[in-house]
């Protein structure tokens, strides 16, 4: 087990580490930046299928769900199809209206997910087209969906699931790109832009984890806590949701994630010199709106760690502590600014004497519902 480790303490910090590779191998065969091609088979050979459909319905469970929901962010600004993203136990149990111009997407790192197999099933009864973005080769719902797209993370054993997340957004991208340019919602320019800032990911984030040591830092500061939040706006909204689902995971310290708007109706009441507040204020999307939050959270003594873009002024002079990472699109932020979301919930987990890799009551996979 230590040689498969590779050298790490533990799965899940490979497995961070690994996503600079993780991301180019999901590229593979793919990204054609040079050229301004992408090149997907399973959307290739049913793009009308996509380009037709009245609206996709994305389903998944856990970190997958997550994945889903920025995938709605980038799929309604970029294509312009409208999106709804659902967890699998719910959509198959609510009778939900599904026709034969919907295009479900199926998100699971594992491709076992009980829930997430029974809502495809449901989907294709309704005459929906399923599209499966899975990262086991060969797996049950690889099988059950009429096409798909594979992660190519490579084997994911810790249970956090962190590698799966990163390129299961970086493969929706891709399909949201492509189906833009074929849709004709982007000039030509606009696209090249795109993919040479994709090209850019792999490096960006092998940067983002460059703050490991201050992460660590940090995380010594803050893992006696009982209570954490996590804020984002737009596309990080989603990034605050898994930050909060990762240090609840494996450290056990209660966390809830929220939209930084939607802090004043009613989060903001919890907001005292004991709460650690960890918000995303990245450059582009809605910056000057989420540092009048911050305002308002320091104006009631809340701690303030914030994931801000290099060279960040504004946000560096109202937080109590700010970790950088690289300035990209703000459609690709959520690859950068979930790493230090990562790291940290890895750390403050070690520190506490918790099992990273197996955390308690937890399975990698859930086959039962
Ligand atoms: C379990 C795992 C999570 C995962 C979820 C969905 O709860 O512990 O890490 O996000 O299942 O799994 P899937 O394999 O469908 O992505």
């Amino acid at each position: 087990e230590q040689i498969e480790k590779g050298g790490y303490d533990h799965f899940m910090l490979k497995e961070i580490y690994e996503q600079p590779r993780a991301i180019l191998d999901t590229y593979r065969g793919r990204l054609r930046a040079n050229q301004g091609i992408i090149k997907m088979a399973g959307i290739d050979e049913h793009l009308e299928k996509f380009l037709n459909a009245n609206r996709i319905i994305i389903v998944a469970c856990g970190t997958s769900w997550h994945a889903g929901l920025v995938a709605e962010y980038i799929f309604e600004d970029l294509v312009r199809i409208p999106v709804e993203v659902e967890y699998a136990s719910e959509f198959r149990y609510r009778n939900p209206v599904i026709t034969d111009k919907d295009v479900l997407i199926a998100i699971s790192q594992s491709g076992e997910t009980a829930d997430t197999l029974a809502a495809i099933k449901l989907a294709k009864e309704k005459g929906a087209f399923v599209f499966g973005v899975c990262n086991v080769v060969g797996s049950s719902i690889a099988r059950e969906t009429h096409a798909g797209a594979y992660t190519h993370a490579g084997p994911e054993i810790g249970v956090a699931s962190t590698k799966a997340f990163t390129t299961q957004i970086t493969v929706l991208t891709l399909i949201a790109l492509k189906l833009a340019k074929e849709k004709g919602e982007f000039s030509e320019s606009k696209f090249h832009e795109f993919l040479s800032e994709l090209e850019t990911i792999p490096s960006k984030v092998e940067r983002a984890l460059e703050s490991n040591p201050l992460v660590e830092i940090i995380s010594n500061v803050y893992k006696d806590s009982s209570n954490c939040l996590y804020l984002g706006r737009g596309y990080n909204f989603p990034v605050a949701l898994e930050g909060a689902l990762k240090l609840k995971e494996i450290s056990y310290i209660h966390a809830e994630g929220y939209p930084a708007a939607e802090m004043k109706h009613g989060p903001i009441a919890l907001i005292d010199d004991q709460m650690p507040v960890f918000v995303i204020a990245t450059k582009k999307g809605h910056y000057e709106k989420v540092v009048s939050n911050i305002q308002e959270i320091k104006s009631r003594k809340g701690k303030i760690i914030a994931i801000v873009t290099e060279g960040d002024e504004q946000v560096t002079e109202l937080a109590d502590h700010v970790i950088e990472v690289p300035e990209t699109l703000e459609s690709l932020s959520p690859l950068l600014t979930t790493i230090p979301l990562q790291l940290l919930s890895y750390h403050i987990a070690v520190m506490r004497g918790c099992n990273v890799d197996q955390p308690r009551n937890l399975a990698k996979s859930v086959t039962v519902e």
